[in-house]
Order: structure tokens, then C-alpha cells, then sequence
């Protein structure tokens, strides 16, 4: 699907349809909705008397506009009230929209940037959220599915601005919008797929072929050489699978001035069985989806490879599956990891504490600073805040805001949760350094106070996506399925400091 900034009026464009909104609670619309209006010879007017259009979010009404303008039809989108009107109901009405249009059989659609005109916002930025708004809405994961899909596709969507003076920013805007909305597709792409196609080694040959296509390094750390870094913690959930486990680093180089490096660590637990403590068969099968970390660093490392903002940025990817077998870790096994810190294994279900365990003392190796890791870790994270806010924890302040205000730039909403001393002695073990399991309340904390053993002195965020990673439903910009979340808060966040 192309997107793309186009000049001229929107209502003498020959297409398919024509996205327009309305205010909650405004009588007679104005700006390009109004001409629409008057160009129809008031329908709009009379429908929001008669009370069939409200404005309310996300309400669509759909009209035929019968030879009156060019467009065939014309959506009016509810923005809500104009109070509060931000860049993620733009992003969600948008995607509502397209979908609307879609099951209408429409190919070719044309929109105005919602919210740049009364609405306030900055007309680059609501570009951006239009743009990403439609390529997030309309995303699909039919790969394995044989029959053609009954809905068409939308091959075009125009932002159609009259002033030519906002073309050039609106441009920019729709341009990074489209790499982002992409690059979330992406890992929402990896994250669907089944785990039989997204096995650690099918992990590391995306990620190879996204550093060969957009100029990025990419190195692949195999068992013989995780042996000799003593890796314990992700040998030892890896021994239990046929798979080979695999180390992937992905780096962007993008300030030879400066020797500090960003960097990001992704959790690529390909299949999560539980192993030994295995989980039950219900649901199980969701557990395809504990890569979405591992994914979500893959792809904002190519969004990085395209937009090239001056900064250095090493995405870190420790992905095995997780299994029983004859070989497998066992419920008081004790590992030695790279650290040097020994860990009494309570669970093996808790697996990803101790593969990122591994990723973070390697990233420390690398001299990455500060580090966020992305990890759909622990149910008790989906059961603290639902599947709207990603948890937030870290040793850091300052960089903990930081991340949580990308976030909200981005649109992908994170809840900061505590990390005071008195959750470390959860972890504390008779035979070990540090068990892999806490006791079941807070489990989302004593998993973070897990991690924080391994981050060190390093400025360190961990965000628990096992909530965000997966939508049960379509709703604004997020299809059923993977949503791709943390990829828009990485590279907002990499963007952020590389205007410092
Ligand atoms: N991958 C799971 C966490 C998860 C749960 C992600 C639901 C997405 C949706 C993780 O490896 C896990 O199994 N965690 C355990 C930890 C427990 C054994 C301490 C959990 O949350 O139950
Ligand atoms: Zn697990
Ligand atoms: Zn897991």
C-alpha cells in the first residue's frame, strides 16, 4: 500500500472515498470537513441535526456522495471532544476508518491530517499519525492462510493538504510515520508466526538480511562461543531443544564522533512450553509470541537503518526455545552465568530472567549505555496493568521518564512500577546467589529485581510487554494478534538522544 502527501482539494480527487471529521458536539463543521459539507449541499449539517452524526471517537458515518464531488463517498470520523484531541486518536480514528473502507471494497482512498486545523496539533506530526494510523490499521498476517481473503485491499491512501506551504513537513512526517508503522508491522510479522517458522536460526536470518539491506552490522554468537563467555543461563534454557540458541547483534552506527553506544535487548523465546515446569496445554500455544521483545529490537534497529539518526545504537537478541526434554534444565538445577553469579533454577518457566540475565552482561561487555530491554517476562505484568500500559522498571530515574515520555510520543502507553530494595530479598536463595523465582505476588517486580542483578551500574529500563504484546481484538491502530509494541518507543527514544 502506498501512502503518501498530495496537494490540492480533497474534494475534486477521483477516489474510492474520503476520510473527514467531526468534533463531538460541533453543530457546524468547518476547515475541510465544512467544505466537504457545503460541496454536498449540506448533508453533513443535517445529519449532525438529526442527530445521526455525533462526533463521538471513532463513530463513522459513511455517505454516498453521488456525482456532488469527485470522491464516490465520504466517511465522517468522530475525533471525540475537541478537549484532549492527541496524536493517538488521530493514529486510531485513522486505522478505524481504513478498516471501514476496506470491508466497503474502497481502493483508493484520500484523508485530511485530523486535528490540524482547529484541532491544534502540529501538521507534520498529525501526518505522521495518519499515515502510521492507516499502515498499523490495515496490517493482515495471512501468510499461511490459502484461500483469498474476501475483503479487497486499499492500494492508496493520500494525505491531501490545500495549503502548499505545510507540503514540505508533512512530507517529512508521513516519511518517518511510514518507516515506523513498517518497522512495528514487522516485528508484528515475526511475532505471528507460528513457532516452527520463527525458530531462533529463522531469527537470526532476518536479522541478517535487515543488516545486508540497510547497512547495518550484524554478528551471530553460536553455542561453542557462548560457552567460552560462559553463558550459562541461556545454555541452560537452551539445552533442553533440538534448536540451536542464538546471540544476535544487530548494530547502527551513526556517530563516528562519538564512542557512546545505545543499546536494546530483546527477549527471543521462540516457543515458550515452560519446560519441565511445563505449562498448561490451554492457551499454550500463544506462547509463539515470547520472541515479541526479540522482534520488536530487530525491527526498530531497521527503522534506525533508514531514518540514520547521529547515534550509535546495538541491539542484543539471546533466542532459544524453551522445552522439555531428556537434556532439559530441571526445577533445582543451579546455573553459572556470565557474570560470574550463580542462579538456583525454581522454574524453568521463568526462562527469560535468565537468557536476558545473559544478554545484559554481554551488552555490559560491549560497553552499550545505557540499555533498554523489551520482554514479554511474566503474567503477573498482563495481570498488574492489562493489555493497555507495558510495565516499566529500571535503576534510573531520569532514564526511566525518558523512555516513558517516547513512549507517549510514540503512542505506546507504559506504567511505572516500583523497584524498592525491600523486593530484592524475594530472590535471595539458600543453595545460590539468586533464584529465578520469587514468591507469586509482585512477580512482575522480583522478575525486574531479577534483571537489575545483571544490569549492574549500567542505566538500565526493562519493559514488561506480556500484557501489550498481543491485542485480542482489532481496536484503533491494532489488529488481533501481535502488535508490534516497543518499536515506536525505541526508535522515538534513539531519535530523542540523537538531537542531544
Ligand atoms: N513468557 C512467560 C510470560 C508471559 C505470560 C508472557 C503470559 C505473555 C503472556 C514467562 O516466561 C513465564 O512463563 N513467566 C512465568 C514466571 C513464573 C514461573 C515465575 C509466569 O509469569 O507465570
Ligand atoms: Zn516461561
Ligand atoms: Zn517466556
Amino acid at each position: 500500500m502506498e501512502v503518501k502527501v498530495v496537494s490540492g482539494d480533497i474534494t475534486k480527487l477521483p477516489l474510492g472515498a474520503i476520510i473527514v471529521n467531526l468534533f463531538e458536539g460541533v453543530k457546524m463543521p468547518s476547515g475541510a470537513t465544512g467544505a466537504v459539507d457545503r460541496a454536498l449541499g449540506g448533508i453533513i449539517t443535517q445529519l449532525i441535526a438529526e442527530g445521526e452524526i455525533k462526533g463521538k471517537l471513532n463513530e463513522i458515518t459513511l455517505i454516498h456522495s453521488l456525482g456532488k464531488i469527485e470522491p464516490s463517498r465520504v466517511v465522517v470520523a468522530g475525533l471525540g471532544k475537541e478537549k484532549g484531541l492527541d496524536l493517538r486518536r488521530v493514529r486510531g480514528v485513522t486505522a478505524e476508518a481504513c478498516r471501514y473502507l476496506r470491508k466497503a471494497g474502497v481502493e483508493r482512498v484520500g484523508t485530511i491530517a485530523h486535528g490540524a486545523g482547529t484541532g491544534g496539533i502540529d501538521s507534520e506530526k498529525s501526518a505522521q499519525a495518519v499515515a502510521e494510523g492507516a499502515i498499523l490499521g490495515l496490517y493482515t498476517f495471512r501468510k499461511h492462510q490459502t484461500k483469498e481473503p474476501e475483503q479487497g485491499e486499499i492500494k492508496e491512501v493520500l494525505i491531501v493538504e490545500q495549503d502548499e506551504s505545510k507540503l514540505p513537513q508533512m512530507e517529512q512526517g508521513c516519511a518517518r510515520g511510514k518507516v515506523l508503522a513498517e518497522a512495528t508491522n514487522l516485528a508484528r510479522d515475526m511475532a505471528n508466526e507460528p513457532a516452527n517458522y520463527m525458530t531462533p536460526t529463522d531469527m537470526a536470518e532476518v536479522a541478517r538480511k535487515i543488516a545486508q539491506d540497510y547497512g547495518l552490522e550484524c554478528q551471530v554468537i553460536e553455542r561453542e562461543e557462548m560457552e567460552r563467555l560462559g553463558m550459562g543461563a541461556l545454555l541452560g534454557v537452551a539445552q533442553g531443544s533440538r534448536q540451536p540458541s542464538k546471540l544476535i547483534i544487530l548494530s547502527y552506527k551513526g556517530d563516528d564522533q562519538s564512542k557512546g553506544i545505545l543499546g536494546f535487548v530483546g527477549k527471543g523465546v521462540t516457543f515458550d512450553s515452560g519446560g519441565i515446569s511445563i505449562k498448561p496445554s490451554e492457551g499454550m500455544g500463544e506462547m509463539k509470541g515470547d520472541m515479541a521483545g526479540g522482534a520488536t529490537v530487530i525491527a526498530a534497529m531497521r527503522a534506525l537503518g533508514q531514518l540514520r539518526p547521529k547515534i550509535n545504537v546495538t541491539g542484543v537478541i539471546p533466542a532459544t526455545e524453551n522445552l522439555p526434554s531428556g537434556t532439559a534444565l530441571k526445577p533445582g538445577d543451579v546455573l553459572k552465568a556470565m557474570s560470574g553469579k550463580t542462579i538456583e533454577i525454581v522454574s524453568t518457566d521463568a526462562e527469560g530472567r535468565l537468557i536476558l540475565a545473559d544478554a545484559l552482561s554481554y551488552a555490559r561487555k560491549l560497553g552499550l549505555s545505557p540499555v533498554i530491554d523489551v520482554a514479554t517476562l511474566t503474567g503477573a505484568c498482563r495481570v498488574a496493568l492489562g493489555n493497555f500500559c507495558s510495565g516499566a522498571f529500571g535503576n534510573d530515574e531520569e532514564l526511566i521518564a525518558r523512555v516513558i515520555k517516547a513512549g507517549e510520543e510514540a503512542g505506546e502507553c507504559m506504567w511505572q512500577m516500583p523497584m524498592y530494595e525491600e523486593y530484592k530479598e524475594l530472590n535471595k536463595s539458600d543453595v545460590a546467589d539468586i533464584k529465578n523465582v520469587g514468591e507469586r505476588w509482585g512477580g512482575a517486580i522480583s522478575a525486574a529485581q531479577f534483571l537489575a542483578e545483571f544490569a549492574e551500574e549500567t542505566p538500565w529500563v526493562h519493559l514488561d510487554i506480556a500484557g501489550t504484546s498481543e491485542s485480542r481484538k482489532d481496536k484503533a491502530f491494532l489488529v488481533k494478534g501481535a502488535t508490534g509494541v516497543g518499536v515506536r518507543t525505541l526508535v522515538s527514544l534513539a531519535l530523542a538522544l540523537a538531537q542531544e
